[in-house]
């Protein structure tokens, strides 16, 4: 078998190869799993590229101003009043409209435009200065400035190359990092709806446990907390559940029945086991 990239030889023994780094590269092998079988792909092409929705992410970050959890409580038990907050992946700010105040400043970086206007007005309407940067992580890890707390929330499931991608969440922190996901990939709930509309099984992995394990592996000092979060009600629309799952698919409208009939069986759960994972910078 070819030696990958990321194994080495081990040992004196040349003919065993082992990974250098066997948590980055189990990590990055799950993710893979996960990828939409390319005849799907290619077949809804047509249909435009996928987008996180902003209303559905606007309503996620009002419900977590109302939710207090070792995410929200990380943060901002090491932030003074006015301190600076940079969110990766913001989307519509749930990662760090919550931390206003003692946060008076939230940086925001997201690919999508969209969602950095929708979360610039939000902090803006919390009394916060809002800076917002259009961009990728880590790519543009040059582009943020120093602040107190780095959080990013429900990103690195997108993010194979996760070592990197945590140290450069560390760059610009002074004090710390929170990070949240889910225990599981979050498009777990959707494999009964992958075998029934398509007869494809999804994988199981990776979790938290395999994130947490990468950062360890780095030697980064990370500290886990699994928790329970409640979904918000509001997400629950269900024209909005069947266009997502269907989004998710790849499917068109012509089979939007059939997704009701699933979503009527395989309700998304009303919570969702979460895991935060801090550290400290410096
Ligand atoms: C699932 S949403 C989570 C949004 C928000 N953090 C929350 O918890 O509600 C993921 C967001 O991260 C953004 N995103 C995904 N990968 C990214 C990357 N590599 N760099 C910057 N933004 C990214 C997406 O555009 C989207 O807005």
């Amino acid at each position: 078998m070819p030696v990958q990239p990321d194994e080495r030889d081990a040992g004196d023994d040349p003919c065993v190869a082992v990974p250098a780094r066997p948590a980055a590269a189990h990590w990055s092998r799950a993710l893979a799993g996960w990828a939409v079988p390319d005849h799907l792909e290619v077949a809804s092409t047509a249909r435009g590229p996928m987008r996180f929705d902003v209303a559905r992410f606007a309503r996620i970050a009002e419900h977590a101003l109302r939710i207090d959890g070792p995410s929200r409580q990380r943060a901002s038990e090491v932030l003074e009043a006015g301190g600076a907050v940079l969110d990766v992946g913001c989307g519509a700010g749930a990662g760090s409209l919550p931390l206003v105040p003692p946060a008076g400043h939230l940086v925001g970086l997201d690919l999508q435009p969209d969602m950095l206007a929708a979360f610039a007005a939000r902090a803006r309407a919390l009394g916060a200065e809002a800076t917002t940067i259009e961009g990728r992580w880590p790519d543009d890890v040059g582009r943020v400035p120093e602040v107190d707390v780095v959080v990013c929330h429900h990103v690195v499931y997108g993010a194979p190359e996760l070592a990197t991608f945590a140290h450069a969440l560390a760059a610009p922190a002074r004090r710390r990092v929170v990070i949240e996901l889910t225990r599981r990939h979050p498009l777990t709930w959707l494999t009964p709806f992958w075998v029934a509309l398509h007869g494809i099984e999804r994988p199981t992995e990776p979790s938290s446990d395999h994130a947490a394990a990468v950062l360890a592996e780095v030697g980064l000092p990370v500290v886990v907390e699994h928790w329970d979060k409640p979904r918000p009600a509001e997400v629950e629309d269900s024209d909005e559940q069947v266009r997502f799952v269907r989004d998710r698919l790849r499917l068109g409208p012509e089979r939007d029945e059939e997704i009701r009939a699933l979503l009527a069986a395989h309700p998304q759960p009303a919570h969702r086991e979460v895991t935060t994972l801090w550290w400290d910078v410096g």
